[in-house]
């Protein structure tokens, strides 16, 4: 089932996730929603949050879904290495509408548990690595938007209330 995206601004977005505590029926179904919800976006990554869920889960696929080995699933995620550096224009389903460079790191490795709760983990460089922290933020309440600085980000937030005031938002 493909759930509705919340967008900046709603509460569930900028609170931190608790951990996911067992595999239940209910996390499955979970998962397998936001993977639909991330591929109907389309988007690259999705984080429970992001649905409403203020659980520790995200999905990433680069391949937006063409590559079978493409799916990643991380619960209860946690960076394992973290190194170098990289500035690229980056958005947000959460945040339609909107993009901006953001500093990531180059390479990140992530440790969590697959959907059948097995122990996983993978290395990112280069766009998985940031999507990897991308979607680790997500889970901590922090959107793209935070991580700006100054007027950047001034003139973002200012225009989503103009958006929301309007009504669309
Ligand atoms: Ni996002």
């Amino acid at each position: 089932m493909i759930r509705p995206i919340l967008k900046y601004g709603d509460d569930t977005l900028h609170g931190r996730a608790r951990p996911v505590e067992a595999i239940t029926a209910e996390i499955e179904r979970l998962v397998v929603d936001m993977i639909q919800t991330m591929y109907a976006a389309p988007g690259v990554g999705l984080a429970a949050p992001q649905v409403g869920v203020p659980l520790r889960v995200f999905v990433v696929d680069l391949s937006l879904g063409r590559d079978p080995g493409g799916l990643i699933v991380m619960i209860n995620p946690e960076f394992v290495e973290r190194t170098g550096m990289q500035l690229e224009e980056e958005g947000c389903l959460s945040v339609p509408g909107f993009n901006a460079t953001v500093v990531r790191p180059e390479r990140a490795v992530v440790r969590g548990l697959d959907r059948s709760g097995a122990e996983h983990q993978r290395e990112g460089t280069g766009l998985l690595a940031r999507a990897f922290q991308h979607e680790m933020d997500h889970l901590d309440g922090t959107l793209f938007v935070d991580r700006l600085r100054g007027i950047k980000r001034d003139v973002i937030v200012r225009k989503i209330r103009k958006l929301a005031r309007a009504g669309k938002w």
